[in-house]
């Protein structure tokens, strides 16, 4: 029988596409903002040079940008010693998971990773039809690299390992991770997110490039929207064997990349200085919260990210919902399965300042 318009109709569905949750689609609160902490952004803001690149970029919009990206990937060849055919650029680090899970992953192919971590990881494989096995965090709140290991099956194809994780800002020791590659089965692809490596102590960042060279399986995810502070130019880029990165041109759109998101990330390369100056700032701000949250009586756990994770020891969503009353947003942990806990960006000394005082106040707020 023919069907009216109004009448519902049913929608073609990927399988595992129903059982998801659009990321944090909710309107912007339109309260004044004082400090926005819940995104892990770099509240500096962009190199001026990057800026100007972008200005001057702006003029030639009316071209498609370079589909390989060739300028910025030769940059970051110089930066990283690293051959330009060998990396790969995406819309941010979350363009390159789907990229990857795309390239990866067949129907029913078993992804691991330990959770809570980066969400992207299970929602990318869900989406590519695969299946998704969060394994809990050790006691120390660190990758599980044992527990990961036991859980490889016949059908494991892709583990995330999360290195600083994403909120726990715990880091792995590079011997560690070493020897869970060297244990590694045949057909797996390690992929390590590195998004916030540059706020790490130089001893604990882990040889990647070298292991690729020797030709362990591995890809690592970079992204500029942390240390260069372009979150909002979308560009990330991953780096691995010539082969691994082949297969994902293959399947990558060809233009995803925008001209001005190459020109900004080229411009942000170039301006050292300030990388240097925004870096260790946010690392000695971050000891600074560190130890002043701590003063207060709250467990932190020892970051090696631009951003801290602390239990408040009771419920974290309404002193989440109270700090946004004084204009601080900071990231709730409940969708993570821990309540009491909440994740806070590490901002500039002023933004950091202005959260202590209205923690302070919503802490000492015996009212309500
Ligand atoms: C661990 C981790 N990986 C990847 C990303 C994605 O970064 P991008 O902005 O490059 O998409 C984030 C963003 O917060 C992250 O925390």
């Amino acid at each position: 029988m023919e069907k009216k318009g109004k009448e519902k109709r049913s929608l073609p569905l990927r399988h595992g596409v129903e059982g998801l949750s659009p990321y944090l689609a909710d309107k912007p609160d339109e309260r004044e903002l004082r400090a926005r902490l819940c995104f892990n952004e770099n509240l500096h803001g962009p190199s001026p040079g990057a800026v100007k690149a972008i200005v001057q970029a702006a003029l030639n919009v009316h071209f498609y940008p370079d589909p390989g990206g060739w300028e910025l990937r030769e940059a970051l060849q110089k930066k990283h010693g690293i051959p330009a055919e060998q990396i790969i650029l995406g819309n941010g680090a979350d363009g390159l998971i789907t990229l990857i899970s795309s390239t990866f992953l067949n129907p029913g192919d078993e992804v691991l990773f330990c959770e809570p971590t980066f969400p992207i990881y299970r929602s990318s494989t869900l989406i590519s039809m695969g299946v998704a096995k969060g394994i809990p965090l050790d006691e120390r709140y660190r990758f599980d690299l044992e527990n990961l290991r036991k859980a490889i099956t016949s059908k494991t194809r892709l583990i995330y390992l999360c290195n600083p994780n994403n909120p726990t800002g715990t880091v792995l020791p590079p011997d560690e991770i070493e020897g869970f590659l060297k244990d590694l089965p045949e057909g797996i692809l390690v992929v390590l997110d590195e998004a916030y490596v540059d706020f790490m102590d130089a001893e604990k960042i882990p040889p990647t490039l070298t292991w690729i060279e020797e030709g362990y399986p591995v890809i690592s995810l970079r992204t500029f929207s942390k240390a260069y502070g372009l979150a909002g130019m979308r560009v990330g880029y991953a780096f691995s064997s010539k082969e691994v990165i082949d297969f994902l041109y293959r399947v990558r759109e060809p233009f995803v990349v925008s001209s001005l998101a190459i020109k900004a990330a080229v411009g942000a390369l170039e301006d050292v200085q300030h990388y240097r100056r925004v870096v260790n700032s946010i690392r000695k701000e971050r000891d600074g919260l560190q130890k002043a949250l701590g003063k207060r009586g709250l467990t932190v756990i020892p970051s090696q990210a631009n951003f801290l994770f602390l239990d408040f020891q009771k419920d974290a969503e309404t002193l989440c919902r109270r700090l946004a009353e004084y204009g601080i947003l900071i990231r709730c942990s409940r969708s993570w399965g821990m309540p009491t806990w909440a994740r806070v960006t590490v901002g500039t000394p002023q933004a950091n300042k202005t959260f202590l005082r209205a923690l302070d106040a919503v802490l000492g707020d015996r009212t309500r």
